[in-house]
């Protein structure tokens, strides 16, 4: 892996994600602008149009959808999903405490409602959600691509089996907890999860950049 400087952002203290400022330090991932575009399918999905211009969407969410952000990091999924969407109830997750510090700060300083759990994937949470949304890690340490993230927590970006060992353990867990599922992964990766989706008992709806779009076949 190549060495890259010090990211802007941690020097910062702060970097932009869907129009808002979020705090981070070197305990949480760097927003990323790919990440911006799961928000976009989720507002999709409520019929919320998010470019002026565009038609409005079917909304197929229900007026309060339950959202769950499972490896919140610095937040910035769960806060900017309950600053577009008020009416909605957030949750969210992550295996790191100093990660949740992050995220109740940014939760904090934007005024969002967002109830912030620690939890191994979907260990330690309840109940049944309209979305569930997650930004896991599924960087494959072998990738020759890899390079400037080096000072990123090692938590927010490896995972075992080629990046997948993460996202397939959620997609184990999903059955009966959530109607629509987004996965975020490497465009390289997107084949292998939809086939392991599919032996879940979901259906791949859309694939919009490193987002992946299922929804869960149980819950119709
Ligand atoms: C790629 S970062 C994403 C952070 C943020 N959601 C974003 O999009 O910028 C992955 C996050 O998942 C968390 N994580 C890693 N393994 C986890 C697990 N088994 N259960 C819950 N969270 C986990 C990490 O601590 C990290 O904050």
């Amino acid at each position: 892996m190549s060495e890259g400087s010090f990211p802007k952002a941690y020097k910062d203290g702060f970097k932009e994600f869907f129009g808002r400022d979020f705090l981070v330090s070197s305990d949480v991932l760097i927003p990323r602008p790919e990440t911006e575009t799961a928000i976009e399918i989720i507002l999709s999905l409520a019929g919320k149009p998010y470019i002026n211009g565009v038609t409005v969407p079917e909304r197929v969410l229900p007026e309060k959808p339950r959202i769950l952000d499972v490896g919140t990091g610095s937040g910035c999924i769960a806060i900017t999903l309950k600053l577009e969407l008020p009416e909605a109830d957030l949750y969210a997750c992550d295996v790191s405490s100093a990660a949740l510090k992050i995220a109740m700060e940014n939760a904090k300083k934007l005024t969002a409602d967002v109830e912030f759990v620690k939890s191994d994937l979907l260990d330690n949470i309840d109940g049944h959600f309209d979305v569930i949304v997650a930004n896991l890690p599924y960087v494959d340490r072998n990738w020759p691509w890899n390079s400037g993230i080096e000072h990123e927590p090692e938590l927010a970006l490896y995972a075992e089996n080629g990046g997948l060992e993460i996202i397939y353990k959620l997609l184990e867990q999903v059955e009966h907890r959530t109607k629509y599922l987004i996965l975020e992964a490497d465009p390289v990766q997107h084949e292998k999860i939809i086939s392991k989706a599919k032996s879940q008992d979901m259906e791949c709806l859309e694939i919009r950049g490193y987002q992946l779009l299922f929804r869960v076949l149980s819950e119709s």
